[in-house]
């Protein structure tokens, strides 16, 4: 094939350098073009000098099995970091979900690298639960041989900060691996020192004469430009509310703010499943409380940074040393060596150390002290078919009170109390690709969201009400009271009478003396939704990850039980077959 004139005009080489160029190029197989792709972007690595001689036949990659354990897509999306990275330096990377995992396959991975968050009380996320719990028992395969690294995502408002990436990483040395690199336990400011353990890690990993010489490409790859993805900017973007009510009556005692946000360059491609972040501002008055408390009250611009920039409310056991480190605070040292610490700050904020073990502190100190305020994530209430450039999301107000002091939740209290029509709010788009629809528009849905879990719903039906879907759509709703809290009521009618929703069943806790929930309407209706089950409907799941979602499971296998005349052993495997095959999604919180 003879192909003229492959290089612009445009590009930086002179005329005959170009038709130099072409010459070659323009003649050059796929497979050439791939090798000269993949040995110019080795050449850059190395500084410009050819690390390995070009007529070298290439090594193989070495093999390398990435596995994430993630709820929330952040596990996830370094599990394909990692991959990125390894395959750039020669590494054939293998990106596993621990909801796929078929542990009898660890022994044979000779290098593994494991990313797993911590959700609920210190649990594996949902999706993991079956591979975790087959890693921690007694069938677990022995990993002899192979050479591990783990990389723990979690929060240090926990009390069991990392658990699940703690245990798999003590773990997998139980089982004979070999530890390549030290366990990295990670907060929610992870980006960076997760990149940083990720370029060392693969160090580590490499074969020994690649280590400190890595050229290798994966030329195919790299010839096809799939290294050069474009990556979806991380970047908060600025966007106005255009509409805030409260979905709740003015006699409820919970309020749920619906926020509808107006994109000004078109928002972003959104589906439905997908969270929105939220970057919040911390309360003014905790600041100055805060300020006060440290001696710092006249400093304007460390009020500002603590405004949008720090979480000065988070109290863990770490904020507690860093205090101690910047201010040498003896009574506060007693209660790390007390060992009493994790119990004395349940309930407490950074206030409450602050007010309790008083000390001057600098700015700086309060810079150590604090780590960076994180965003909230909220579950978007809207279809893009629906609402064209809006995102709309359901947010509860978090208002209780601990140690005689009334406490605000950072985000949701900011968007209640704070923000009002016209508003600008800093947001980032959460994809969550293990919460969809189906395909196939023609298969039935079954979604359980009591409170703000019915935000994705609202999507749902939107979305499919835009598709004219020809499947049929069941709603579990669940609140307190059916006059105060029916979130978004009149628009489940409207979906009824219109089609978008072909069944809604309600749960209204407190309008009787008996307590009744979602879980006990799936009870109630148990065949009927075993009917849907058995001819393929998806079963979807979203709210409160603590109580809600478990009693949910175990309600659906009960359900399998009565109507089917199951045993509990084979009821549960019909679950957990709904989940093996992503029938049965949650996203929970
Ligand atoms: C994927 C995902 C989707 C979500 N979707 C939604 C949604 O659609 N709508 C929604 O409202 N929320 C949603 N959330 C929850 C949301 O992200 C925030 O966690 C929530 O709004 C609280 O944030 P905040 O900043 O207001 O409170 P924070 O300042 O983060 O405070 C919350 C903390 O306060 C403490 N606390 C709360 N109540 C009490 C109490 N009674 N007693 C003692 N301590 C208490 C707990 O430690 C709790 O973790 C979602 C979360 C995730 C992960
Ligand atoms: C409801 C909820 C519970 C959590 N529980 C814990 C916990 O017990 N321990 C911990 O270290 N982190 C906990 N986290 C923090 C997550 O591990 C952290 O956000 C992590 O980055 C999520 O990673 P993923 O997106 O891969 O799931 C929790 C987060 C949420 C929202």
């Amino acid at each position: 094939m003879s192909r003229q004139n492959l290089l612009p005009r445009t590009a930086p080489f002179g005329d005959g350098e170009r038709a130099s160029l072409d010459a070659v190029l323009g003649t050059a197989t796929p497979v050439q073009r791939a090798w000269l792709a993949g040995f110019l972007a080795g050449l850059d690595a190395a500084g410009g000098q050819p690390a390995v001689a070009p007529a070298a036949p290439p090594k193989a990659a070495e093999p390398l099995t990435i596995v994430y354990a993630s709820e929330s897509g952040n596990s996830e999306a370094l599990a394909g970091n990692v991959a990125k990275l390894a395959r750039k330096q020669g590494f054939k990377p293998k990106v596993v979900d621990f909801s796929d995992l078929d542990v009898s396959t660890l022994p044979k991975a000779g290098k593994l690298v494991a990313i797993a968050a911590t959700w609920g009380e210190g649990e594996p996320p949902a999706r993991a639960v079956r591979a975790y719990g087959e890693l921690m028992g007694e069938g677990a395969p022995r990993l002899d041989g192979v050479q591990f690294a783990v990389l723990a995502l979690g929060d240090t408002s926990y009390a069991e900060f990392c658990a699940t990436g703690k245990a798999l990483d003590a773990r997998f040395e139980a089982l004979g691996g070999r530890r390549a690199a030290e366990r990295a336990d990670l907060d929610l400011d992870f980006e960076k020192p997760a990149a940083d353990w990720i370029k060392a890690t693969l160090k580590a990993l490499a074969p020994a004469e690649a280590a400190d010489n890595v050229v290798a490409v994966d030329f195919a790859r790299a010839a096809a430009g799939e290294d050069d993805e474009a990556e979806p900017s991380r970047e908060p973007l600025v966007v106005e509310v255009v509409e805030h009510v409260n979905l709740n009556s003015s006699r409820s005692d919970k309020e749920t703010i619906h926020l509808a946000l107006a994109f000004e360059d078109g928002a972003p491609a959104y589906e439905p499943g997908d969270s929105l972040e939220i970057f919040p501002e911390n309360d003014p008055q905790l600041v100055d409380e805060i300020l006060n408390a440290a001696g710092l009250a006249d400093d304007a611009a460390l009020r500002k940074t603590l405004l949008a920039e720090r979480d000065i409310t988070t109290l863990s056991p770490a904020t507690i040393e860093r205090f101690v480190k910047a201010t040498g605070h003896t009574e506060a040292q007693k209660l790390i060596d007390s060992g009493e610490a994790r119990a004395w700050i349940e309930g407490r904020h950074l206030i409450d150390l602050l007010e309790t073990y008083p000390a001057a502190l600098t700015a700086e100190h309060l810079g150590t002290i604090t780590r960076p305020l994180p965003p909230r994530a909220y579950s978007i209430a809207s279809s893009r078919k629906e609402v064209g450039d809006e995102v709309h999301l359901a947010i509860v107000a978090v208002r209780y009170e601990t140690h005689g002091r009334a406490r605000s939740g950072v985000a949701s209290v900011h968007v209640a109390d704070r923000i009002r029509d016209g508003a600008k709010l800093r947001v980032r788009l959460k994809p969550n690709r293990h919460f969809r629809l189906p395909q196939d528009p023609a298969t039935d849905i079954i979604m359980v969201g009591p409170g703000t879990g019915v935000a994705p719903f609202r999507a749902f039906v939107q979305e499919r009400r835009a598709v004219e879907a020809p499947g049929r759509s069941w709603l579990f709703f669940g609140d307190r009271h059916f006059t105060h809290d029916f979130l978004y009521q009149l628009e489940w009618q409207e979906a009824l009478e219109d089609g978008a929703l072909t069944k809604i069943d309600v749960a209204f806790s407190r309008d009787q003396p008996e307590k009744i929930y979602v879980q006990d309407r799936i009870t109630q209706h148990a065949a009927e939704l075993v009917s849907w089950l058995d001819g393929g409907a998806h079963f979807y799941v979203c709210g409160d990850a603590k109580n809600m979602a478990k009693d949910v499971r175990v309600a659906l296998v009960k359900a399998y039980e009565t109507s089917k005349g199951l045993s509990a052993a084979d009821a549960e495997a019909q679950v957990a077959a709904l989940e093996r095959s992503h029938r049965y999604q949650q996203d929970v919180y």
